[in-house]
């Protein structure tokens, strides 16, 4: 799914060194892809999208312009967050009802499990995503 046209292209670095510092890094190439339309995200919903191997939760917070880009697989055991509730600030599993803050894919249960959260926008009516290349 979704068009791999590429609209901005950056190149971030990770500190990977033996001490997780950065004295040796991996360098890869970031880049918005569009992923799937706005119109087909429900307002207050989760909306799953495969796009290059990764599942990702589509999330639109009810009374927000928000689009929230999440890895797909709750970080307890795996269940579909895309398929969970959004409300608020919270999408919640509908598994276990573990609670991630969309802000910023924490889990309010355990402050050491989250999800990657991706930088989303809307262009032209499509929802683009920042993905590794
Ligand atoms: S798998 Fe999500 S709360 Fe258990």
């Amino acid at each position: 799914m979704g068009n791999l046209a590429t609209f901005r292209m950056n190149v971030r670095s990770i500190p990977c060194g033996p001490d997780g510092t950065a004295n040796d890094t991996v360098r890869f190439v970031m880049a918005f892809v569009e992923i799937i339309e706005l119109h087909r995200c429900r307002e207050g919903a989760g909306t799953y999208v495969e796009h290059g191997g990764l599942g990702l939760a589509v999330l639109r917070p009810p009374g927000s312009e928000e689009i929230v880009v999440l890895d797909n697989a709750c970080p307890h055991a795996g269940g579909n967050l895309s398929g969970g509730a959004v409300s608020g600030h919270t999408v919640t599993c509908p598994w276990h009802q573990w609670e991630v803050d969309l802000r910023t894919g924490v889990c309010t249960h355990s402050q050491r499990a989250s999800v990657q959260r991706y930088t989303a926008k809307v262009d032209d009516g499509m929802i683009c995503v920042n993905l590794p290349g």
